[in-house]
Formats: C-alpha cells, sequence, structure tokens
C-alpha cells in the first residue's frame, strides 16, 4: 500500500509529571514485553483543513492524557539479569502523520488484516537501545477517501490489555473534551514491584505456565518449527455459531458448570488445531490462557491499577484426548487452568519469578531472531481473550471507528478472540498458523461446527 510519511512529532505531557525510576512487577517483565500493534479506521470529511484539525485534535489530547497516564512517556531501561525498570522521564510519546492514496475499499470489505497493516501501524526497531524506544507510538494515516487510521503501538511491558484500553478510551475522551472517568493507579507495589523474594522458591506453587512446552513428538528441539513460515486470518462465528458451541460444550457431561464463551471456542480451537497439525493420538499439547487478575486478588486490585496484572495459565491434554471426547473435555482442561488462578497462585507466581536469577528466558524480546526464548507454537497454542474488553466505541469526536482490530501477529498458534463489530454476538478469532495447517484448521473449525449441532439432534 502506497503510504507517504509527512510528519513525525515528539508528544510529551502538556505539565510537569512526576519524574523518577520506578520498579516494574514480574508480570511486567515477562511474557510480551515487545509492544502491541492495534488499528482503528474511521470515516471522516475529506477536507484538508479537517485534516489538520484531526492531528491537531489528537495531538493535543495525547498531551493533556500523559498528564496522568505519564508513566507511558517515559523510557525502559535494562538493570541487571534481564530485568526491566521504568524510568518516568517525560522524553514522550512518537506521533507520526502519513498519508496514503489508497481508500479503505482497497483494504477488502472486511478490512482484514494483512501485511498492509505494516504501512499503518509504527513497527519498533527492537535493535536500538531499549532506553531510546517510546512506549507508544501512533501513526495516523490520512486516506483518499476521506477517511484515517490511527495504529497505535503500546508497550506490553508497561501496560497489559485492560490498562491500554483504559489508556485509549480515556485518550478519546479528553479529545471529545469531556473529563478523565477513572484515574490509572501507578502504585506497582500492589504487585511487590521492587521487593525482594520473601518465599524460597522451594515453597512456590507448581507454576507449570513457566515449564517448557512440549515439543513435537520424536523432536529433542524446536529449532525446525520456529523456522516455518506463517499466515494470519480473521475468522468470524456467527451468534448462532457462537451459541451451538456453547450448547455443545455443555451437552458432552464434562464438568457440572455452564462453559462461558471463551471456554467453548478456546476449546474448539485447540481441538481444530490438533486436526490441522495432524497430531499423533499421544502427541502433548498445551493452551495458554491469558488471565486478569485484579479481580481474582484479594482484596482485588484498586479501580484503574495501571499495568501488568494478566498472568498466563496453561491447560494441557494430549491430542488424542482433546480429538476423540466431546468439546466439554477441552473446555474442562481450561476451566481447571484458569481455575487455578488464585490470590496465592497469583503472588506465588511473582515469588517464583523473584527467585529466578535472569529473566530473560521469559520474554519474548529473547525470542525475536533466536532459537531460544517463549515459543508457544506447534504443538501449543495461547487463545488470548479481549473479548469483555472495551476495545470498540472510541470515539476522539468524529464518530465511533469503522473497524477495530489487533495489528499483525505473526507467531504460529498466537490467537486472539474479539467480540465482532455488530455487536450483536458474533465473535471474531484472529489466528496465525503456519501456512500449510491454515486451510485445514478452517475447514475443521466451521465444519464440525455444524457436526457437533447435528449430534445433538
Ligand atoms: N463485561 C461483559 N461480560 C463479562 C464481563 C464484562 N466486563 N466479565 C465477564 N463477563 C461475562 C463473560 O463474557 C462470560 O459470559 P459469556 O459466556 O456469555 O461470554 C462470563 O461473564 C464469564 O466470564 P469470565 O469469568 O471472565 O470467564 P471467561 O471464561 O469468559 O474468560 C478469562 C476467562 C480467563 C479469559 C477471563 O476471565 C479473563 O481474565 N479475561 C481477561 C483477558 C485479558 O486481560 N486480555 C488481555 C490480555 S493482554
Amino acid at each position: 500500500m502506497p503510504v507517504t510519511l509527512k510528519a513525525c512529532y515528539t508528544v510529551k505531557p502538556i505539565e510537569t509529571t512526576w519524574c523518577g525510576r520506578v520498579s516494574l512487577s514480574e508480570w511486567d517483565q515477562t511474557g510480551n514485553v515487545t509492544h502491541v500493534p492495534i488499528i482503528y479506521f474511521y470515516r471522516t470529511p475529506s477536507q484538508e483543513s479537517n485534516n489538520n484539525s484531526i492531528a491537531s485534535t489528537l495531538k493535543d489530547s495525547l498531551s493533556r492524557v500523559l498528564v496522568p497516564f505519564y508513566p507511558l512517556a517515559g523510557r525502559l531501561h535494562w538493570i541487571n539479569n534481564g530485568r526491566l525498570e521504568l524510568d518516568c522521564n517525560a522524553m514522550g510519546v512518537q506521533f507520526i502523520e502519513a498519508e496514503s492514496s489508497s481508500s479503505f475499499e482497497d483494504l477488502g470489505d472486511d478490512f482484514s488484516p494483512s501485511s498492509e497493516y505494516n504501512y499503518l501501524v509504527p513497527t519498533v526497531d527492537y535493535t536500538l537501545p531499549i532506553h531510546g524506544l517510546p512506549l507508544v507510538l501512533i501513526q495516523l494515516t490520512n486516506f483518499k477517501c476521506g477517511g484515517v487510521s490511527i495504529g497505535i503501538t503500546l508497550s506490553h511491558a508497561v501496560v497489559d490489555g485492560p490498562s491500554a484500553s483504559h489508556f485509549i478510551s480515556e485518550w478519546a475522551r479528553l479529545a471529545r473534551g469531556e473529563p478523565l472517568q477513572t484515574v490509572p493507579f501507578h502504585d506497582r507495589k500492589v504487585l511487590h514491584a521492587g521487593d525482594p523474594p520473601s518465599v524460597p522458591l522451594a515453597r512456590c506453587h507448581s507454576h507449570t505456565e513457566f515449564d517448557e512446552p512440549p515439543l513435537l513428538l520424536g523432536k529433542t528441539d524446536n529449532t525446525e518449527e520456529r523456522k516455518k513460515k506463517t499466515a494470519m486470518v480473521i475468522l468470524k462465528l456467527s451468534k448462532t455459531q457462537v451459541e451451538t458451541l456453547k450448547k455443545t460444550a455443555n451437552y458432552g457431561g464434562y464438568g457440572n458448570d455452564s462453559y462461558s464463551r471463551y471456554e467453548a471456542i478456546a476449546g474448539h480451537i485447540w481441538r481444530s488445531a490438533c486436526k490441522a497439525r495432524g497430531h499423533k493420538e499421544d502427541q502433548p499439547t498445551t493452551l495458554t490462557v491469558i488471565v486478569d487478575s485484579r479481580s481474582r486478588m484479594e482484596p482485588p486490585l484498586p479501580k484503574g491499577y495501571f499495568g501488568n496484572a494478566t498472568l498466563d495459565t496453561v491447560a494441557t491434554s494430549l491430542a488424542g484426548d482433546l480429538v476423540s471426547k466431546p468439546l466439554g473435555y477441552a473446555c474442562s482442561r481450561i476451566r481447571e487452568a484458569i481455575e487455578r488462578v488464585t490470590d496465592e497462585y497469583v503472588r506465588t507466581g511473582i515469588e517464583f519469578l523473584k527467585n529466578q536469577e535472569d529473566l530473560s528466558r521469559f520474554q519474548d524480546l529473547y525470542a525475536i531472531g533466536s532459537e531460544k526464548g517463549p515459543f508457544y507454537g506447534n504443538p501449543n497454542l495461547g487463545v488470548v481473550s479481549w473479548l469483555t474488553l472495551p476495545i470498540y466505541g472510541v470515539d476522539f469526536g468524529w464518530g465511533k471507528e469503522v473497524y477495530m482490530g489487533p495489528g499483525t501477529h505473526d507467531f504460529d498458534g498466537d490467537s486472539l478472540l474479539l467480540p465482532g463489530p455488530d455487536g450483536e454476538g458474533s465473535v471474531l478469532l484472529a489466528l496465525c498458523l503456519q501456512v500449510p495447517h491454515m486451510d485445514t484448521f478452517k475447514k475443521h473449525f466451521y465444519q464440525d461446527i455444524n457436526v457437533s449441532e447435528s449430534c445433538q439432534d
């Protein structure tokens, strides 16, 4: 897609903000510590003056929202042994203005993510020193059709999904001329940020999420799998298909509870992936769930907790069991993993990480361009839920978005569930798999829903 960069600004907080170094929590410094891209598309009138006013509205409100959200204007620093600290130094965020001679129609009817998105969301060069990288990078692109896209990429070492949506929705509120709704809570000490270990490793729970995930049978490492070419797709489930999956999950007698949409769909993705990857019956496989611990802590974390309070929990099974048993079986494995995340589990997980000599092996950054570091691809996968995050309806003053979606995620087995934009109960799956597995996955993903339904008749 032809995109011309017009200008690049550094936007700083409009007022003096607190400056100094703060410790990050263990959840900030592990897992995904790179930037996470998202994109919003808006239809707007196409006059040039309007484009200028959109840019100045966004920059002005950004400089104001960076006052309460001042950590985002700072920079990360390595301290020692793969540990990071946040320097709240008001260096600011990057704001790029760009122009595209394409129109929205060129992106396809449904704005499905493609490599084209790479021109619309700023990329981050991790070969540069980390203390030089902004934590937020934004690109406003004016399309010739009169629409704009706002590509945002935020450092996951500073915010998780709930905090990222908090920041974006408050930014939009200020741009609309409304006051801040929820003041962010910045004291990461509630998650023991910077504290030395207080519990010896031996007394920590068994935290399987930190173990190396299983390998393909017959392999001694995952070097080959890491190199395989991947593709990303967005697959839509209608409200009826979601309801069918939920009904099917709760039909086979696994567990007494009523499985949620997340559990039913994630279970179905897991089974479909096992089939698409052609696993043997005795192939061990895991599904990683990201759980928001805010309400699971005792007491719950303060309202507006700003940082990472999400952590991984891992469901395990043999592929043969997933495929041969009813969908409810996969859901029961997922439910068991989610239920493990209690206050004590969160605290012992933190202690486990505090007891580690070096955190590098738990960071995705370590895996970039390397054959080491976390890899959750074949035979494993992760299903992240954005189902309950307030990601839609972000109105900066010229109406709500026509489309919002993740930027490109290029890791085998990485997937994301979002509510369908119709607001009527459909669900979107953004999925990345190895290229040869994708078509078979799609076939099972759609066909097996109908098979499940007919089994219940
Ligand atoms: N608004 C609307 N509905 C909500 C809700 C909210 N804030 N919170 C929960 N619900 C609904 C859910 O949609 C679900 O109902 P459904 O079956 O109709 O979908 C039900 O209440 C149970 O929800 P929950 O207890 O959250 O379980 P789940 O199985 O749907 O999801 C997790 C499990 C672990 C994914 C979820 O609890 C969680 O932690 N989500 C946060 C994920 C996150 O932070 N993502 C960003 C990662 S960076």
